[in-house]
């Protein structure tokens, strides 16, 4: 058994808490938090556990722990994962690994020198829909994919320390990062604030690649309506997720434009494949008792994580080049995104 603590018991701590406990390779031993309101939410959830009113107590101090699981926010990523590779435990850390990707590559450096497993919570990999995009898109039947868009609205939920790219842009870009090995070449972003001056809740965003396929991403914390919806479009076949449709399933478009040159003329003219669709299918049941399940046999040997620190660092390189542009942007409009 390899015995885990789990470091935040906000809103998405108590997911993964109750994940570890329901896997039968995980004993859950310890949790911490700073608040003694959230400690007392532990204490229900998982009665006799060793309780600490701070992350670093638990790293630092907690006796016989195999690993820690960081549900804190990201700017405390870093500095609790450091120590807990440092004191030789293996960290599975909420998305995204942390604020800055010289400090995931040192992350990285640092789980390869201690031989433990860095993984990154990127839980869309883990979705039944996510696993089955992967598989599709490094298959035949999408062909080449042209273009990534994702919309991800909701009315909130504000996270203290960073803006809604860094929030809901890792579920995205953490998938865009199997797509192909390439940097965008153009980023356009635009972005508003309503709540804090400086920290934008919505955000639009496309990247072109060399290669000719772009992706367009629109993230809000200011919608009235909570939407999930993907579309990716590839030279033989269409993708659509909506993941909040009630069967929440793929649907595979045989549709798509063939193109004919207009007879003596240079002008194309589009013929349009309009097909049925097909649902993929899906494995179901939870995303994060998979990704709990892939933690303890990566620990154990038995398998390469999808979602290793490398993954996670390369999500903050799009991360950083996206926050790059809005940067430009504020700048250019005299330092107010509202
Ligand atoms: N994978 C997903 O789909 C998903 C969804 C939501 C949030 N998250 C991630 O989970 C992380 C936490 O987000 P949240 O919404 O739960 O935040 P939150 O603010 O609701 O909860 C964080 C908790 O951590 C505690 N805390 C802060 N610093 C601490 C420290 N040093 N030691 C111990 N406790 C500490 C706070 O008191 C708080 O209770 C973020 O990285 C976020 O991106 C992931």
């Amino acid at each position: 058994m390899i015995s885990v603590g789990l470091v935040g018991y906000g809103h998405w701590g108590p997911n993964l808490l109750r994940n570890l406990a329901a896997h039968p390779a995980f004993r859950v031993v310890a949790a911490a938090d700073h608040r003694a309101d959230r400690r007392a939410a532990t204490r229900q959830a998982a009665p006799g556990i060793a309780l600490y009113d701070d992350g670093v107590a638990l790293i630092d101090d907690h006796r016989g722990l195999d690993a820690v699981a960081i549900a804190s926010p990201v700017s405390t990523h870093y500095e609790l994962a450091r120590r807990a590779l440092e004191r030789g435990l293996h960290v599975l850390v909420e998305k995204p690994l942390c604020t800055r990707s010289e400090e995931g590559r040192d992350l990285v450096a640092i789980a390869a020198r201690q031989k433990r497993v860095l993984m990154v919570d990127h839980t869309l990999l883990f979705t039944g829909a996510g696993r089955a995009i992967r598989a599709l898109q490094q298959g035949e039947r999408l062909g080449r994919v042209t273009y990534y868009d994702s919309q991800r609205l909701n009315l909130g939920l504000f996270q203290p320390d960073v803006n809604v790219l860094w929030d809901l842009g890792p579920h995205d870009l953490a998938l865009l990062a199997d797509f192909r090995d390439e940097t965008p070449v153009q980023v356009e972003v635009s972005g508003q604030c309503h709540v804090n001056p400086g920290i934008p809740d919505i955000v639009h965003a496309s990247l072109h690649f060399a290669s000719g396929w772009m992706a367009h991403f629109h993230w809000s914390w200011m919608s009235p309506e909570k939407v999930r919806r993907t579309v990716i479009g590839g030279s033989d076949r269409m993708l659509v997720w909506d993941e909040l449709a009630a069967d929440g399933a793929l649907k595979l478009y045989d549709r798509g434009i063939d193109k004919a040159a207009k007879p003596g003329g240079r002008t194309i003219l589009p013929g349009y494949r309009t097909g049925g669709w097909e649902t993929p299918a899906m494995e179901s049941g939870e995303a994060l008792q998979r990704l709990v399940g892939h933690f303890a046999e990566v620990i154990e040997g038995h398998a390469v994580s999808i979602a290793d620190g490398p993954r996670g660092v390369r999500v903050l390189q799009f991360l950083e080049q996206i926050q790059a542009a809005l940067d430009r942007n504020e700048a250019a409009r005299g330092g107010g995104a509202s």
